[in-house]
């Protein structure tokens, strides 16, 4: 499978990039990146990444494990603020996918990634908690009417073991995810046939 991963220097996405290319070839691109460079809270900078990757030919998969939104208490947060997560993490991604017939062959996925904050939210989470919800319905109602049988599903996760020493104090009481176990749903969603799911790894 030819595989793009967008933000794939990222914490998730390294261990992403690192597992599918044992057996796949994968094409790395991020905001960072010289080679594939996208920011996703821009749609012009998506068209321009899947024009330059379909002049290598059609792709199999694209999984985003890329995307931010602002983490403050609510009564700090401003509208600006939230913008912040709707314009990148909600429809960076959903812009992810509404252009993506154009480089990805008949019968392809895409994999978004949200996270537990949907589900279980902490304190200073509630512009990422609802971004994460909103992807979450986007992608039920979505993968009901993707063009070219395209494949749609969301990996939500709870705070993953590299990242855990960042994020442990924000959330007391959740174990962290191993590396390896996170991996299963992204594996889930590209290898597999299922559609329109929300993959959660909550413990
Ligand atoms: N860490 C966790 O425990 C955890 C758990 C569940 C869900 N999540 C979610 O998973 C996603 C990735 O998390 P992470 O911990 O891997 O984050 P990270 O370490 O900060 O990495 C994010 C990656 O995405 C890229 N990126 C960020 N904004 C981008 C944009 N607008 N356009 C294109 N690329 C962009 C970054 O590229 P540059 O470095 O080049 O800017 C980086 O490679 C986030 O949405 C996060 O909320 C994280």
């Amino acid at each position: 499978m030819k595989i793009l991963v967008i933000g794939g220097k990222g914490t998730i996405g390294k261990r992403i990039v690192e597992y599918f290319s044992k057996e796949h070839q994968v094409i790395v691109a991020g905001r960072s990146s010289e080679k594939y460079p996208v920011d996703i809270a821009d749609t012009k900078s998506i068209k321009r990444l899947y024009k330059q990757i379909k002049k290598t030919g059609k792709i199999d998969a694209i999984i985003c494990a890329a995307g931010e939104a602002k983490w403050a208490p609510l009564k700090d947060l401003s509208e600006a603020d939230f913008h912040i997560g709707l314009r990148s993490k909600l429809m960076g991604q959903v812009n992810v996918v509404r252009y993506a017939h154009k480089c990805l062959r008949k019968k392809g996925s895409i994999t978004l990634t949200t996270g537990i904050l949907a589900d279980d939210p902490v304190y200073q989470t509630t512009s990422a908690a609802m971004v994460n919800g909103g992807i979450h319905s986007f992608v039920q109602a979505a993968a009901i009417e993707m063009r070219k049988k395209i494949r749609l599903n969301v990996v939500s996760s709870g705070v993953v073991m590299d990242a855990y020493h960042k994020y442990e104090s924000y959330f007391p009481g959740h174990p962290p995810i191993p590396m390896d176990k996170m991996l299963h749903g992204y594996r889930r969603s590209v290898m597999g046939r299922v559609t329109g799911e929300v993959i959660r790894i909550y413990s």
